[in-house]
């Protein structure tokens, strides 16, 4: 399973029955004004060979809200068909719902696309009801694995998604109270870093959808891991960076210099969370 673009969803990386059985590939890095930065897939460099049996990307992105361009993805699809596996587009954030989306992106669907969306983002989480929308011989085979794990698929997902549909409110919620929720949240928690955080403290991947925040520490002196101790200990949670990197074999200090930021706590919280990172960071560059 090839990761053409780390840092991928952490949750993938126990989901194999064998060991090794992901790759993944570096991204090149575009770094933008206002001390943002943006990841894409770096072509010249995927480990594509013929023990990839599936391309698999979030869209957007969890941990960094990444969303992969039109023109990335197109060429990803190309390079499936061409070696003959299937492209999974993870749509868990994406359009149409819940909607997660602040840039522009063209959905993308054709036959050897594996397209996963859930209803998990909307508030369900415990509906546990994933939607798959890809061709009937793949579809036949997610049947029959259903059948054996699970023995009947869940309907109370089902029928909570149908009822949204037809009183007209999946999409309205998603376009006129989810996405609008988020959007809001992040820009006020960007604002409130760069109170405390400079460009050279703090890089931030531009934030074009999912729900988390994604801070580079570029040549920071310590680990993420070190920098997740210490806020731990003062109370403040952040995901050290490493753990996004599924399949990925070579060491990469930037691997150890971002952190994924949850940004959905209350402003003052996420204000005092903020101004402890600041202190630690300077900590780390004194020492
Ligand atoms: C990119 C991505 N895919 C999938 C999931 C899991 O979705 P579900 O609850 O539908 O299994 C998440 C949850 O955090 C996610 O971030």
């Amino acid at each position: 399973m090839l990761f053409p673009l780390a840092p991928e969803y952490l949750g993938y990386a126990d989901a194999g029955l064998e060991e090794d059985l992901f790759v993944s590939a570096r991204p090149t890095i575009e770094l933008l004004p206002e001390g943002q930065f943006k990841y894409h897939v770096d072509f010249d460099h995927l480990p594509l060979n013929d023990d990839v049996g599936l391309i698999c990307v979030s869209r957007p992105t969890n941990p960094t809200g990444n969303v992969i361009t039109d023109d990335e993805l197109l060429q990803l699809d190309a390079l499936a068909q061409q070696h003959k596996v299937p492209l999974l587009i993870d749509n868990a954030y994406g359009v149409p719902f819940p909607g997660i989306i602040f840039s522009e992106a063209r959905p993308l669907w054709n036959p050897n696309t594996i397209l996963c969306m859930s209803l998990s983002k909307l508030g369900l989480p415990g509906a546990r009801c994933g939607i798959i929308v890809a061709d009937e011989k793949t579809i036949g085979a997610i049947g029959n694995m259903n059948g054996i794990i699970s023995l009947a698929p869940g309907s109370i997902g089902p029928s909570i998604a149908n009822e949204m549909i037809v009183r007209g409110d999946l999409l309205r919620l998603s376009q006129d109270v989810i996405k609008p929720f988020y959007q809001a949240k992040v820009s006020e928690t960007i604002a409130l870093l760069r109170r405390y955080l400079p460009e050279e403290r703090c890089l931030i991947h531009k934030p074009e959808g999912a729900i988390f925040l994604w801070l580079w520490f570029r040549d920071l002196p310590i680990t993420t891991e070190a920098l997740y101790q210490r806020l731990k200990t003062r109370g403040v949670l952040m995901v050290p960076g490493h753990f996004f990197f599924p399949g990925l074999e070579q060491a990469w200090p930037h691997t150890h210099q971002c952190m994924r930021m949850n940004y959905v706590p209350d402003a003052d919280q996420i204000e005092r969370a903020v101004q402890i990172l600041a202190e630690e960071l300077d900590n780390a560059w004194q020492a």
